[in-house]
């Protein structure tokens, strides 16, 4: 087994040589520690908006592979109702409509309210729409902004946000990220309802869940990345097909990449090529998903896209007692070919804490010539874990020790992360903890392309 976190005696000297940055920061931040628990059913967030039949869990994601689709989704509960949105750029003037199509499913002894989700295409870039649901008895009205179209210097600021759950804690991430106002897309990194936490996987959670998060993810795009809190597989309950709750309720743009599974996919939004893997589906060789990556890395075009960034769920690069090795064995699979094509970060979550990495990489090692440490790397990525949106299973605060020097900062705290992209050379990324005010950032980093100004962005 490659072990990333057994420095050995010698691949410490050799590290010690060969590393340029200081030595990591395991933060000092203390916090007060209470238990996570989750908001109970009455609480305001999960209201039932009013009127018959009223759309409720209203979500939108991009729905095509440039950016100018969306995917309207949302639950009636009484009957299916209209399965049309109707959609303008000017408030009072919403003379387009789009149909899309209603689904039900059942859980054990659970059924769903009527499912619809709704593709609207061909939108202009960078506009300003209004939409409404529900049409014909209780309509809602919101809105979104499209993404510029793709460009090597289109700036846009991307929400990092993941293991959210529903707890109060999760309650103060999503507003410390709504009180951050740039943030105009959220880059989700799995593990969203933690209803398979409840008796019979409870998916009444989920749809407490999809109300919570209503007041952000009906006016901005959500890109989803599926974590084990999906697979909601539960043999002893006659459950057998994995991801059946959140396949139903999250709908993403899979078939625009030439992907054959909502589980992984790309998508293009202003200067970013974002690639999104399932570490939960088979990745091994000759996989679909295996396949499709190698098949995707040489579509990105970084003279259109610059910033190539990638997520998952289960993070490679982890320095907490929690989950150990969970990564390892995609990363073996996978990481050559985030350093041959430059990938600039990963974003994973998984692990309730933060965490951020050097530049390394641990592709040498060929089973016999013992070069299993990991090494400072320029054409590496940054790793990020981003599992701290404040679920109901609490902070993981047991690190290994002494901190790996791969690991440039860690802190077990709840917070969310905006990565904002300047132009095709510099994004500037923070990380914001819960406890703090919404403009203060407890880590940051200025990231260099990799493609553009690969650079030791330390230097
Ligand atoms: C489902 O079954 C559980 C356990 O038997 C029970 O507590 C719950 O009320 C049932 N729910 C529905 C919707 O029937
Ligand atoms: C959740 O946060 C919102 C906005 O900060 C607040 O209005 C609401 O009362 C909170 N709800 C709970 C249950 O904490
Ligand atoms: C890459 O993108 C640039 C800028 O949009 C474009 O001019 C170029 O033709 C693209 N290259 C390929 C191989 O498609
Ligand atoms: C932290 O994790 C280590 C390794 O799994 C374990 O030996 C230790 O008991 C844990 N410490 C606490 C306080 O849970
Ligand atoms: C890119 O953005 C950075 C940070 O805002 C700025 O310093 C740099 O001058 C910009 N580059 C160009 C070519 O505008
Ligand atoms: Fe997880």
């Amino acid at each position: 087994m490659v072990s990333r976190s057994a420095f050995g005696f010698i691949g410490f000297v050799f590290l010690s040589l060969v590393w340029v940055s200081h030595g990591g920061i395991t933060s000092e931040f203390v916090r007060k520690v209470e238990k996570t628990i989750d908001m109970p059913l009455d609480s305001d967030v999960f209201r039932v908006p009013h009127g018959y039949n009223a759309p409720q869990q209203v979500h939108i994601t991009q729905g095509d592979h440039e950016g100018a689709g969306v995917i309207v989704s949302w639950v009636t509960p009484s009957e299916p109702g209209s399965s049309v949105v109707l959609y303008g750029t000017a408030e009072n003037k919403r003379v387009f409509h789009a149909k899309g199509k209603v689904t039900t499913y059942r859980f054990f002894n659970y059924t769903s309210g009527f499912i619809h989700h709704c593709t609207i295409r061909h939108l202009k870039f960078d506009t300003l729409y209004f939409y409404e649901v529900g049409i014909g008895m209780s309509p809602r009205q919101f809105w979104f902004r499209t993404p510029p179209k793709p460009g090597p210097d289109v700036p846009y600021t991307f929400g990092l946000i993941g293991d959210l759950g529903q707890s109060y804690d999760s309650n103060t991430t999503l507003s410390h990220y709504e009180a951050n106002p740039k943030g105009q897309a959220v880059l989700f990194v799995g593990d969203l309802s933690y209803a398979d936490n409840y008796p019979n996987h409870d998916n009444a959670r989920w749809d407490t869940w999809a109300r919570f998060v209503e007041r952000s993810v009906a006016y901005q795009s959500w890109i989803w990345t599926a974590g084990n809190h999906e697979i909601d597989f539960a043999p002893e309950i006659g459950e057998t097909k994995p991801f059946k709750p959140f396949t139903h309720r999250y709908r993403t743009p899979y078939r625009a990449s030439d992907s054959t599974s909502p589980l992984w996919y790309s998508i293009k939004r202003a200067s970013a090529y974002i690639i999104v893997l399932s570490s939960y589906s088979a990745y091994g060789k000759y996989t679909p998903q295996f396949k499709w990556l190698e098949e995707e890395f040489p579509k990105v075009n970084r003279s259109e896209t610059p910033w190539l960034i990638v997520l998952m769920h289960s993070p490679w690069y982890n320095s907490y007692n929690y989950h150990y090795m969970e990564g390892e064995t995609m990363r073996v699979m996978y990481e050559p070919w985030f350093v041959q094509n430059k990938v600039d970060v990963v974003f994973a979550g998984h692990v309730h804490a933060y965490e951020r990495s050097e530049r390394v990489s641990n592709i040498a090692y060929n089973i016999v010539n013992g070069k299993c440490s990991p090494v400072s790397d320029e054409s590496a990525p940054v790793y990020i874990t981003i599992g701290d949106g404040g679920n109901l299973e609490g902070l993981a605060t047991n690190m290994s020790e002494p901190q790996p020097k791969y690991s440039a900062y860690r802190e077990a705290s709840f917070g969310h992360a905006i990565f904002d992209i300047k132009n095709r050379t510099h994004a500037y990324y923070g990380w914001h903890r819960n406890q703090d005010g919404a403009a203060v950032v407890a880590d940051s980093m200025w990231f260099y392309n990799r493609y553009w100004h690969s650079v030791p962005e330390s230097s």
